[in-house]
C-alpha cells in the first residue's frame, strides 16, 4: 500500500487525507485504491464513528482525476477508459455516498472535477475560505465520469448545475453554500476543528440511527417518494430488534443518558 492516503484513527473520528500535494492531490489510481482500501478498514472498526476527508499541502482538497494517468486509459481505447477510469471513479464516489458512517469533507482548497464530485457524495462539506470549487471537465471535451452529471443537478437543481457544467468557471465558497453544496464556509485555521466539532455533535448519538438516516435520505433521494417511505420504513424496522433504540427510548424516559452497544 502507497501512502497516497493517510489514516489517522482519533477519539472515534478518522481523518483521510489525500496526499499527493505536489500534485494538488489528483486522484490517481493509486489514490483511488487507497482510499477505498482505508474505508473498509474503517467500516469494520466499530470504534470509528464518522470520517474526515481532507488534502494534504496548502492549495489542494483535490484537483480531480489524475489527468496524466486517465489519459493512457483513454489512448487504450473505450473498453479500458471506462473499466479503469469510470469505473473506479464512480465505485469511489457511490462508496462515499452509501457509507453507513457520515463522511465530511473539510474542502482546504481547490476542488475541481474528481475533487468537487467527491464534495458532492459525501454526506456533509465544510469549506475553508480558501477552497476554490469548479467543474471544468468540458475543458477536456468530456463530461464529469464520478457521477457530477447526476449529483449535482439533484444537489443543487438542474439549472444551476448545468451552468456549472457547461462553462467549467470555477467558484467561491460563498457560492458553493449559497447553492447547498456544503454546509458552511469557515476561516482555514478552523477547518479541521469545525469538521470535528460537527462529527462530535452526530456521533454522541447511536452508530446504528446514523447508519439509517443515512440509508433512507441517500437511497430515497433516487426514488419516488412512496418507495423512498417505503425505504424509511424498512430502515426503522432494522432498528425496532436492537437494543440501541430501547436504550435511547428506555434512557429518554428515565432522563438519563443513553449508552449504546451499536447492536
Ligand atoms: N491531474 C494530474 N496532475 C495534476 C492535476 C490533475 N487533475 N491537477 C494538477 N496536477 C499537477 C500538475 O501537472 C502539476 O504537476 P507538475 O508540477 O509535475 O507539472 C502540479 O499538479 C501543480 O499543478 P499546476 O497546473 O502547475 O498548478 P496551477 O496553479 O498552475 O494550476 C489548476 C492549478 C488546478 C488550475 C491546474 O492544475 C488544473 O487545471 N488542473 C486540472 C483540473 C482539472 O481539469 N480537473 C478535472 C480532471 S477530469
Amino acid at each position: 500500500m502507497s501512502d497516497a492516503v493517510l489514516l489517522e484513527i482519533d477519539d472515534g473520528i478518522a481523518l483521510v487525507t489525500f496526499n499527493r500535494p505536489d500534485k494538488l492531490n489528483a486522484l490517481n489510481y493509486d489514490l483511488i485504491d487507497c482510499l477505498m482500501a482505508a474505508l473498509d478498514r474503517i467500516e469494520t472498526d466499530a470504534a470509528v464513528r464518522a470520517v474526515i476527508l481532507t488534502g494534504a499541502g496548502e492549495r489542494a482538497f483535490s484537483a480531480g482525476a489524475d489527468i496524466h494517468e486517465f489519459a493512457g486509459s483513454v489512448r487504450r481505447g473505450r473498453d479500458t477508459a471506462v473499466r479503469d477510469f469510470v469505473r473506479r471513479g464512480q465505485a469511489m464516489t457511490a462508496r462515499l455516498e452509501a457509507f453507513r458512517k457520515p463522511v465530511i469533507a473539510a474542502v482546504n482548497g481547490l476542488a475541481f472535477g474528481g475533487g468537487c464530485e467527491i464534495t458532492e457524495a459525501v454526506h456533509l462539506a465544510i469549506a475553508s475560505e480558501r477552497a476554490r470549487f469548479a467543474k471544468p471537465e468540458i475543458d477536456l471535451g468530456m463530461p464529469p465520469t464520478f457521477g457530477g452529471t447526476q449529483r449535482l443537478p439533484r444537489l443543487v437543481g438542474r439549472k444551476r448545475a448545468l451552468e456549472l457544467l457547461l462553462t467549467g468557471d470555477p467558484f467561491s465558497p460563498q457560492r458553493a453554500l449559497e447553492i447547498g453544496l456544503v454546509n458552511r464556509v469557515v476561516t482555514h485555521d478552523v477547518l479541521l476543528p469545525a469538521a470535528r466539532e460537527l462529527a462530535a455533535r452526530i456521533v454522541r448519538h447511536s452508530p446504528l440511527a446514523v447508519g439509517g438516516i443515512i440509508t433512507a435520505v441517500t437511497r430515497g433521494l433516487n426514488m419516488g417518494i412512496g418507495e423512498g417511505l417505503q425505504v424509511e420504513s424498512e430502515q426503522f424496522a432494522a432498528l425496532v430488534p436492537t437494543s440501541d433504540l430501547g436504550e435511547d427510548i428506555n434512557a429518554w424516559i428515565e432522563r438519563r443518558p443513553p449508552s449504546y452497544s451499536g447492536r
